[in-house]
């Protein structure tokens, strides 16, 4: 299942029904009339700027704390990139396999690049439905010589335009939680300090009812950023209130031309001791479309010490999780793929 030309490669030979590695335990399968759609608008971040500041604030820090998603509209990130990036999705995944196995670990020309399929499969029950180029980035130079050309040049322009809106974002996340304006670059800077690109590619699947494209986790790091195209499947799961109502029923994030979805990660959701949501989620296949999805991650440096802002803890009074090298986290956090929320027992 590995070799050749990854999950495309099985739709491209005219499959008719999914390989046993591929087939979901029931409880993991996704209905297609799970969700309900969120039904929110998007947050227009050029208002930050403006009269609307204050509420602007409020509507991201509603979302942060709240769903752990939302989208963003007026983000910085040019319209026409956003398309180019979707063609440039297609123009790699849609060579020849010898073309991509070059990236695939271990003959990857940089350890920064990596072409693989499924999430962590030794681990993984079963496989994803799904097809992924990554990109770590380190420094222009490295991007532009080793990250495959046919993304690199407008891989680099959305990292660079996301990572403003990224950091505006989490100037108004941070400073709700009592770091001081002259602390909160620091700590920016401590939340980003690792950043990747990758292209996911979700092939048309003949048994959407039996497969995922990806299985429910939450993100790792501190935002994620991510272009969705139109063909919808992403899912978030509702967390359930105190008095047990909401049941964690999933809603979809639906698909918005020109917007970007913006979710917390576990990192976030520890620094700010649970104030903020790293939300469960999931993405569905389908049985007529390929879809394409162009996510950021931005992490911690796997050095970086990571637990409750002392200015949070000081104010509700108990610190919900312990303070834990972001290495260790990571480990542990791979090492358990795709278990939900699990991993954030680990901290
Ligand atoms: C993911 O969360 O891993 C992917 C999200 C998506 O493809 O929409
Ligand atoms: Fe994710």
């Amino acid at each position: 299942v590995q070799d050749g030309n990854g999950v495309k490669g099985l739709v491209d030979a005219g499959l008719s029904k999914v390989p046993h590695q591929y087939i979901q335990p029931p409880e993991e399968r996704i209905e297609k009339q799970s969700a309900s759609s969120t039904g929110l608008s998007p947050i227009d971040l050029s208002k930050l700027d403006g009269p609307d500041h204050d509420k602007v604030v409020e509507e991201i820090i509603g979302a942060a704390g709240n769903l752990g998603f939302f989208q963003v509209v007026n983000h910085g990130v040019p319209l026409e990139l956003l398309e180019s990036l979707k063609e440039s999705a297609y123009s790699f995944f849609g060579q020849e396999p010898e073309k991509k196995a070059v990236y695939r670990k271990g003959s990857s020309p940089s350890q920064n690049v990596k072409y693989g399929t499924s999430f962590v499969p030794e681990k993984e029950k079963a496989l994803e439905w799904k097809d992924y180029i990554s990109m770590v980035y380190t420094n222009d130079d490295d991007a532009l010589s080793y990250w495959p050309k046919e993304c690199r040049e407008v891989a680099l322009e959305y990292l660079r335009t996301s990572l403003n809106m990224v950091k505006k974002i989490l100037q108004v996340l941070i400073a709700n939680l009592g770091v001081a304006e002259e602390d909160s670059n620091k700590t920016i800077d401590s939340l980003i300090g690792l950043k990747m690109v990758n292209m996911n590619y979700y092939p048309k699947c003949p048994n959407p009812e039996l497969t995922v494209g990806v299985g429910r986790h939450s993100d790792l790091g501190s935002l994620t950023v991510l272009l969705q195209d139109g063909i919808g499947g992403l899912y978030v799961k509702l967390e359930e209130d105190k008095n047990g109502k909401n049941q964690g029923g999933w809603i979809e994030i639906p698909p918005i031309n020109g917007a970007l979805v913006i979710n917390i990660g576990d990192t976030l959701q520890i620094l700010s001791n649970g104030k903020y949501k790293s939300a469960e989620h999931r993405v569905r296949t389908t049985s007529t479309k390929s879809r394409v999805s162009i996510p950021i991650f931005t992490i911690p440096k796997p050095t970086e010490k990571i637990g409750p802002l002392p200015q949070v803890v000081e104010r509700n009074g108990l610190a919900r999780y312990r303070e834990v090298v972001f290495e260790d986290y990571m480990k542990n956090f791979f090492g358990n793929a795709h278990d939900g929320k699990k991993s954030l027992n680990f901290a």
